[in-house]
């Protein structure tokens, strides 16, 4: 089959690689009539995810038609159209039975590698790095499903591909981030990144409640998606300080919750701090650049709330922590349970309470997909969310 795999540091290629096989009788084969490039396929891209090797094949965000399922598959059967949750969670250990799926403690058979970095091990993902589970992905022509029975969820006919493919990922991720953000009525909300994440993050909150949103990013286009999402937004290329404009835009008292939809990639437009998290990156001082999150610490208010969506990798650098622990902040975090968000949020689709296609700007074939990391990673060419269709 055809699919997009990594070779090293901004190089990723359409290769022709062997045919996925059930290998257990939990998996299932998905022939991939859609799947779609993420921003934290771009920290692979970038080289900042440890432990992948050349050959890894890419993508965890997949939908498409079952074509083989194992003995224990008995809720899906050949021909289903399904979307996949890009966390491999087996829902029966402690931390599944809980709806913490990315915390699945059964799937990483990598497990060991991934406790001596972080403590515990999370669950296994797709195309995401031997640390965490060393899964091929699925921008290919198809893909192996383990634990089949439990991930993927049918997708009713009136519901498109591009309505239902987020699901697997960047829409559970953007709502759950609002969740994390503990909204009540009439909150301010600010949002750093109008990347995907953001835009849903953005859309989430406004159905939570959030009186406000504010959305921060420099991209035009992705400003402008967030504007018609019902965000005021800042543009931080343009203004002198981000902390002086949220506070001059609350009255000094600072926004309620902050959301980190950037991750460990933050560009700093030439602040201080973020000159020298980038000089660190690069010499192996430090791997994440955190000048979001000291943003965020700085500007939220006493007593408010810090959701992290945004995915960092190792260790960051000179994260206030002083400034959060005497303002009271709470925390929230972590790769999305998407299990515990598929079906509420089809629920949603379907009942026309939100059209995620809207974010879809680059529909693309799976061989364009190199050339779409690159046009995705630059912000070249207007694009904001690209989804690949193998057979197209
Ligand atoms: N927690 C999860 O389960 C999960 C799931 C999906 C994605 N993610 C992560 O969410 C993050 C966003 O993903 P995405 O697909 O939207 O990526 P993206 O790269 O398209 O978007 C990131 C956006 O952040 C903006 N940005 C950079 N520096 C900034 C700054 N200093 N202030 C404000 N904005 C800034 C960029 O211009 C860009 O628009 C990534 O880190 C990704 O890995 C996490
Ligand atoms: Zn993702
Ligand atoms: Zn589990």
């Amino acid at each position: 089959m055809r699919a997009l795999c990594w070779h090293g540091k901004g190089d990723v290629r359409v290769d022709t690689v062997p045919d996925p096989k059930i290998k257990h009788p939990r998996d299932a084969i998905i022939r991939i009539t859609a799947c779609a490039i993420c921003g934290s396929d771009l920290h692979l891209l970038d080289g900042y995810q440890p432990t992948m090797e050349k050959g890894d094949i890419l993508g965890h965000e997949n939908m498409g038609e079952v074509i083989e399922v194992g003995s224990e598959v008995t809720n899906l059967s050949i021909g289903d159209r399904v979307v996949i949750p890009f966390t491999i969670s087996c829902g029966e250990c402690w931390f599944c039975q809980k709806g913490m799926f990315s915390a699945c403690d059964r799937t990483n058979p990598n497990a060991e590698m991934a406790s001596k970095a972080m403590g515990h091990s999370p669950a296994g993902l797709f195309g995401f790095s031997h640390m965490l589970g060393g899964y091929s992905g699925g921008q290919a022509e198809y893909l192996r499903v383990p634990m089949a029975d439990v991930g993927p969820i049918k997708i009713p006919d009136s519901v498109t591909d591009e309505q239902a493919l987020f699901l697997s990922d960047i829409f559970p991720t953007g709502y759950m981030a609002a969740e994390n953000a503990q909204i009540e009525d009439g909150d301010t909300v600010a949002i750093w990144g109008c990347g995907p994440v953001g835009q849903f993050a953005i859309r989430s909150a406004l159905m939570m409640g959030a009186g406000r949103v504010i959305a921060i990013d420099e991209v035009p286009e992705r400003l402008a998606m967030a504007e018609a999402g019902g965000a005021e937004t800042i543009d931080f290329s343009k203004a002198d300080d981000v902390y002086d404009e949220l506070m001059a835009r609350t009255n000094k008292r600072g926004p309620d919750s902050c959301i980190d939809a950037v991750g460990c990639e933050a560009s700093g437009h030439g602040a201080a701090d973020a000159v020298l998290d980038k000089v660190k990156a690069a010499t192996f001082l430090a791997t994440d650049r955190v000048h979001v999150i000291r943003e965020a610490i700085m500007s939220c208010r006493k007593g408010g709330t810090i959701s992290i969506p945004g995915v960092y990798v190792g260790m960051g650098d000179k994260i206030p922590l002083g400034a959060a622990m005497n303002k009271g902040l709470t925390f929230k975090m972590g790769q999305t349970h998407v299990q515990a968000y598929t079906r509420p949020l089809l629920a949603m689709i379907e009942a026309g309470e939100i059209d995620p296609s809207f974010v879809v700007t680059h529909p693309a074939s799976l061989e364009d997909a190199p050339e779409m990391y690159k046009k995705f990673r630059d912000k070249e060419d207007g694009v904001i969310k690209v989804v690949l269709r193998p057979d197209g």
